[in-house]
């Protein structure tokens, strides 16, 4: 197969990195960017020297293979549907959807089509994220017993130019920035077998203090404040606290307890490291070599993966899947917040493969 011509569609905040990304990525032939604001996409399209174009010409263009979904997590699922409609392989920005049955959707019609689905995140191919897996499937932690993963903050209306989805349902810390975590942790211990979830609002609005917006208040629509309790099936019992509501905090990003030390697992966020293990009775914290490319900000890393599974007849790693069970495990925790039992998953998955230390021939 030639070289995949790529769509964009959302020409936001995070579509940049994207663009820059996806233009050096060899196997990508041609980018379009696409927007139903067009003046959005034409002002992308102008700063990263691509076409843009609208939406709808994005999804009649024959040549067009893979079109890459970066609208608000609302309109995910719709705009990944229209994708798979048009007969074309779709990659969206996580979450897959807001809710599960749209997940699944998505899924058994991209298979009617015979199309893929692949979904962000991707920061578990980066090089942090790989060494980690490396150290765990090698041992150097003994046999995985538990873990902690800790996102908090104090919301995203300080920087972000149109925070109020992030109110919304489907935002929220445990769907906004939960997938980070969740699929980092599936990828380094499998899935998962049940969940359960304690949920609340602290504050019932936020006031904007970025530009454009700023002093608008946004009524806030979804927990802030997520802990939850994660059971995989091979045993580890991972605590969970996804919060918009703490101030300062020195939690570390994740820890992994294994019966032989403990790894600490660098921000699931990045691509990179730190990486460090400290074993048994050891008073330090030992550095760990990062053992694969991929470490600076490289999203846009799992649409080169898929593109290069297209061509190659290969699985794709970031995958619809593995999204859903993600999209599951969140939406089970903040059931269980509401019901008061445990959530038992359905999906079952098997960990993506590692990453190749010399990645497929792409550029680091
Ligand atoms: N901003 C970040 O730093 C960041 C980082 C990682 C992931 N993400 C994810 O990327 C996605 C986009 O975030 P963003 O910050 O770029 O948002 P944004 O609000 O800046 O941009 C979204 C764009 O999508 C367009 N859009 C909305 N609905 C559409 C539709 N139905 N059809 C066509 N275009 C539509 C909007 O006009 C807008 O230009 C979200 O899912 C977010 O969670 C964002």
């Amino acid at each position: 197969m030639n070289r995949l011509q790529v769509g964009i569609i959302g020409a936001g905040v995070i579509s940049g990195r994207y663009i820059q990304n996806l233009k050096s990525v060899p196997f990508i032939e041609k980018l379009f960017i696409a927007d139903q604001d067009a003046s959005r996409a034409k002002n992308k399209g102008t700063e990263f020297d691509i076409p843009s174009v609208a939406v709808q010409t994005l999804l009649d263009d024959p040549c067009v293979d893979l079109i890459v979904n970066l609208t608000p997590p609302k309109a995910h699922a719709d705009v990944s549907r229209m994708i798979i409609e048009a007969g074309k392989h779709v990659y969206s920005e996580k979450p897959l959807a807001v809710t599960r049955d749209a997940g699944e959707d998505i899924l058994t019609r991209a298979e009617t089509h015979r199309v893929r689905v692949g979904c962000a995140p991707d920061t578990f191919l980066g090089g942090g994220l790989q060494t980690c897996r490396k150290l765990i499937d090698d041992g150097w932690v003994g046999t995985a017993t538990a873990g902690v993963a800790f996102m908090m903050g104090h919301g995203h209306e300080s920087w972000h130019p149109d925070p109020a989805f992030f109110y919304e349902e489907g935002g929220g810390p445990l769907f906004d920035m939960g997938p980070y975590y969740l699929t980092a942790l599936v990828a380094l211990l499998g899935p998962i077998r049940r969940v359960s979830g304690a949920a609340r609002a602290s504050f019932a609005e936020r006031i904007i203090t970025s530009a454009p917006r700023r002093g608008e208040i946004i009524t806030v629509k979804t927990p802030t404040h997520v802990a939850a309790t994660v059971e995989f099936v091979q045993g580890p019992i991972v605590t969970l606290v996804t919060s918009f509501d703490v101030w300062p905090t020195s939690l570390p990003s994740i820890e992994i307890y294994g019966s032989e030390g403990t790894l600490s697992v660098p921000d699931p966020n990045d691509f990179g490291g730190p990486v460090r293990i400290r074993r048994g009775r050891e008073s330090e914290w030992h550095d760990m070599p990062i053992l694969y490319g991929f470490t600076d900000d490289c999203r846009g890393l799992g649409v080169a993966d898929m593109a290069y599974g297209i061509m190659h007849n290969l699985p794709h790693r970031a995958h619809g899947q593995l999204a859903y069970h993600v999209l599951e495990a969140m939406d089970g925790i903040l059931q269980a917040a509401s019901s008061g039992r445990h959530y038992d998953m359905k999906s079952r998955i098997t960990r993506p493969d590692p990453l190749e230390p010399s990645g497929w021939g792409l550029r680091d």
